[in-house]
């Protein structure tokens, strides 16, 4: 009796030991086919996101086309190549105290800037930053510019409160916003669309200076909208003041632009523009460009599907600081659908834009040697804890390949302007003269460059001058220079309401 005992409960041990083993073996077999399919996914971002040098000259070219035809006719092109009316950049000269407004991306800013009358003699800037509340980037016109008036008016009153001297003039403002805006003169112009998530729909069309211009006086502040720029051109503006070199300036921030100095013949499509100087500042807006060559994955397509701006801003979409997080918790989610490696499945994955680029970037920078940094953010943002190892390393690959694929197109499209100007070196690097007579010696070209993408982001702006260093080639990339201009956007726009108070701007227009 005993013994059957034994050997039953014997076989009955067995039996249990064999199902455990086997539910162990399935479970090692499902979790090594579902670690296989995450691979998968990545692999095939990987060759979704990838760009040879290459591919990098196609857009490069791509890019040169775009800006061609964009200044050939009106809707010519995706690209808007917009007139900003600002022929001459600041020379160095401007003197006295003024004021700037800046509405770009998450933040505004208003600054108070004193020049001292020689290059390099910003005397003083005093900045005041707020984030733009969340409501009022979907509210009405009047409410958004109201906020902005009192702002400004508690700023200048807080700083004049400190100043010795007493106000005598009119204060005088330039507003740098970072909208596509059809310029009418230097200091106004109406907003094409809104980008970047903003969407006060009553402004659209509207003179923007105007409803400054009104919010202000309602305010009962003394003060005059004398320019109205976007922030490239506010860029622009610093990077020449500081150094004449600067041809070009672009933004990588919340989202992506930028402006360069073309001659004022080459802008066909307004064959009367007269300048003092024979140049003058386009605004690309090259958030919209589009090329077929721009390697473009199933999660671009998508994001571009479910944002409030389809088929706009594509190469924004691509490389700017509002997207890139997203894109990585596109393909974080795909994972997570595809296989069950991370369970249970966190609802928080869903959530359009809870990975903003900051945390991101933090995942990406992570030196800890397991990666604590990374399973932090993904409990903190997601909510999914203890993260296993080998998936940490996995996200920081998806960060290394989103960013990588950002910063390279950023740099083609960098070469691509120098390309339109003839500073890409394309036409040799030596002195002396080529076939048709023109000069072709390559000079020193700067590239101001503003926003946190660039300068908070190491690995962006490692991968981007990697970029331009392959592109040029070896003889070419030492005459290009990227420097940064830290708050140039509104200190730029500072100066050149400075540079139009004083200077001849009756000469400096349109002839119809
Ligand atoms: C806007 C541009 C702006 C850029 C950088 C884009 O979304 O369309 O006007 O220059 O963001 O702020």
């Amino acid at each position: 009796m005993g013994k059957v005992v034994v050997a039953a409960l014997a076989a009955g041990c067995t039996v249990a030991a064999c199902v455990v083993a086997s539910v162990m073996v399935r479970r090692s077999v499902r979790r090594r086919r579902g670690w296989r399919r995450v691979v998968r996914v990545l692999e095939e971002l990987e060759e979704g996101c990838a760009t040879p040098v290459g591919r990098l000259r196609q857009v490069v070219d791509a890019m040169a086309v775009e800006m061609h035809a964009g200044l050939a006719s009106e809707g010519g092109s995706k690209l808007k190549m917009l007139l900003t009316y600002v022929h001459n950049l600041p020379t160095g000269n401007e003197k006295g105290t003024y004021y700037a407004l800046d509405l770009g991306g998450t933040n505004f800013r208003v600054l108070r800037v004193q020049l001292g009358g020689q290059r390099s003699a910003i005397i003083r800037h005093d900045l005041d930053r707020q984030p733009i509340p969340q409501n009022l980037m979907t509210s009405t016109s009047e409410e958004l510019f109201d906020f902005i008036a009192t702002s400004l008016k508690d700023f200048v009153e807080r700083e004049e409160s400190f100043s010795l001297t007493s106000q005598q003039e009119r204060r005088e403002l330039g507003f740098t916003f970072s909208y596509p805006v059809k310029q009418t003169s230097t200091s106004s112009g109406n907003l094409i669309k809104w980008t970047k998530g903003f969407s006060v729909e009553d402004m659209v069309g509207r003179d923007v200076s105007e409803c400054l211009q009104q919010a202000i006086s309602q305010k009962g502040l003394d003060m005059r909208v004398a320019v109205l720029i976007n922030d490239t051109v506010g860029t622009l503006a610093l990077g020449h003041y500081h150094d004449e070199d600067t041809v070009t300036a672009v933004i990588f921030g919340t989202g992506t632009n930028a402006c360069y100095l073309e001659r004022a013949d080459a802008i066909i499509k307004c064959q009367g523009l007269i300048t003092t100087s024979g140049s003058t500042v386009v605004n690309l807006e090259w958030g919209n460009f589009w090329s077929s060559h721009l390697p473009r994955t199933s999660y671009d397509i998508d994001l571009d599907a479910d944002s409030p701006n389809p088929n706009d801003q594509g190469f924004e979409k691509m490389i700017s600081g509002m997207y890139l997080g997203e894109i990585v918790r596109r393909v974080i989610l795909q994972m997570m659908q595809e296989s069950d490696v991370l369970r249970p499945f966190s609802s928080k994955l869903d959530v359009p834009f809870i990975l903003r680029t900051q945390l991101m970037a933090a995942m990406h920078e992570d030196d800890s040697p397991n990666l604590s940094e990374v399973a932090r953010i993904l409990n903190d943002t997601f909510e999914i804890p203890d993260v296993p190892l080998n998936f940490r390393k996995l996200v920081v690959k998806i960060c290394d390949v989103v960013t990588c694929r950002a910063a390279r197109l950023a740099a083609a499209g960098i070469v691509g302007i120098l390309k339109k100007i003839g500073r890409d070196g394309s036409g040799g690097i030596a002195s002396g003269k080529t076939k048709g007579g023109s000069q072709n010696k390559m000079r020193r070209t700067v590239v101001a460059v503003e926003g946190g993408l660039y300068t908070n982001y190491r690995m962006f702006r490692e991968y981007l001058n990697e970029a331009m260093g392959q592109i040029l080639g070896e003889d070419v990339a030492p005459y290009v220079v990227i420097r940064v201009t830290e708050d140039g956007s509104g200190i730029g726009a500072a100066l050149l309401a400075a540079s139009h108070s004083a200077s001849s701007s009756a000469l400096d227009r349109v002839s119809t």
